[in-house]
């Protein structure tokens, strides 16, 4: 099949539910940190499938790894034992202070995992009636019900869905006060992201993040920490809440896991695992042999890599780059943060007209809460890809006039 990009948005239209603002862009390839689109175009690539494939595009050695597997076993269900997903577990949980882990497809599928676990742990180990699970302003935790409800976010993302499920509170960001406010006699968790992708590339203060741990232990309440977006090496540690020296009761992953296979993984401590007992949770796909294998294969370059490292490097050079960027528009550039490689430069005005403008020079990115440049580029990204973006922005800032909302 060979189309125009015409005729594809066009057809698109007649065959999709319409639930993407797409780019305007058809992809036909994508290899290392760079997609080409339908006229062979190169175009930089600052998303990485928004912070998925951070080993870069279509690796070689990944597509092995996936080709084997498959040719001696796709998927036999969770009624057996496999060992491509033990692999995995031992490999995943070496990584970090969790126990154990349960495979799922997604990010949201983990959170709501997580939220189940909580809740199970608290009613049948715990025996406490606690279910009430309280997440941040701006927060995303995923599309489905509960984890859509999770979310602190308002408008389309929950127009039209309700009834909503109940025990959920949402609270201001970094806000002391106002998580201790919350807190009751039926609070099961708080979950939160350390580095808030979605809501605008924003990290949680050290001091805010300690006191949670406090809060939580003597509440009795658990820890969710949410690391879809954050793990596997992207803000310059394997995970993000490392950075805060904290072990949470239970995180989550997906995204980056298998570099661009569906996976998503709930891990927790001993204790909480007591939960989940046969019967209690499933999902026929999660922890299948080929997603595992390169999932596993994943997490070796990771390591033998140190793309944690790298991550980091790349990081504070982009942030380094940015800040040169911002001394010459102070007028239009109000900020740069983020961790690692998840990376945010705020505009001080609505970002279309840049982003465009950015996108037409080949430079691929995402413009989030409106105003917010958002870099998770593969972690394989070098500086003079770096170099090259800024070059751009700098070059776009300098003609683009400031447009209030
Ligand atoms: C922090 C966070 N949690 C959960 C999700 C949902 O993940 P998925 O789209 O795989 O369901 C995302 C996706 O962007 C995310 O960034």
């Amino acid at each position: 099949m060979s189309c125009t990009f015409d005729e594809i948005v066009k057809k698109e239209n007649a065959l999709l539910c319409h639930t993407y603002g797409r780019y305007p862009l058809a992809l036909s390839k994508a290899k290392d940190c760079r997609l080409y689109d339908l006229d062979g175009n190169e175009y930089r690539d600052f998303l990485a499938g928004i912070a998925v494939c951070s080993l870069g595009h279509s690796r070689e050695d990944l597509a092995e790894v996936m080709a084997e597997q498959a040719k001696k076993m796709v998927h036999v269900s969770n009624l057996f034992y496999q060992e491509p997903q033990l692999e995995l577990a031992e490999k995943l949980l070496g990584t970090c202070a969790a126990d154990k882990v349960f495979f799922c497809n997604s990010g949201a599928e983990a959170n709501e995992g997580a939220i189940k676990l909580a809740r199970k742990y608290l009613r049948t180990v715990k025996n406490e009636d606690r279910y009430e699970i309280i997440t941040l302003e701006r927060s995303f935790h995923g599309r489905t019900l509960s984890t859509l409800t999770a979310t602190g976010q308002t408008g389309p993302i929950k127009d039209g869905f309700s009834p909503l499920p109940e025990g959920f509170i949402t609270v201001p960001f970094a806000n002391m006060n106002a998580l201790r406010g919350a807190i009751g006699s039926h609070t099961a968790a708080i979950m939160l992201e350390m580095v808030q992708g979605e809501g605008g590339v924003r990290p949680l203060p050290a001091d805010y993040v300690n006191e949670v741990v406090q809060l939580c232990k003597e509440n009795g309440i658990l820890l969710i920490v949410d690391e879809v977006q954050t793990g596997v090496c992207r803000t310059g540690r394997m995970w993000a809440h490392q950075h805060y020296n904290i072990t949470p009761d239970i995180f989550t992953s997906a995204k980056a896991l298998a570099n661009g296979l569906p996976m998503g993984a709930v891990l927790c401590t001993d204790e909480v695992a007591k939960g989940f007992t046969p019967g209690s949770h499933a999902t026929t796909f999660g922890g299948g042999a080929v997603v595992s294998a390169v999932a596993s294969k994943v997490l070796d370059i990771m390591l033998e890599e140190k793309m944690a490292e790298r991550a980091w490097e790349m990081g504070t050079f982009a942030a380094e780059e940015a800040q040169k960027i911002q001394a010459k528009h102070p007028d239009k550039i109000a900020g740069t943060r983020g961790l690692g490689l998840l990376f945010g430069i705020e505009l001080t005005f609505p970002g279309a007209e840049v982003w465009k403008a950015l996108l037409d020079q080949k430079m691929v990115c995402n413009l989030t809460q409106g105003n917010i440049l958002r870099l998770v580029p593969p972690l394989t990204i070098t500086k003079d890809d770096i170099r090259a973006f800024m070059d751009v922005l700098d070059g776009i800032l300098q003609s683009v006039t400031i447009q209030s909302a």
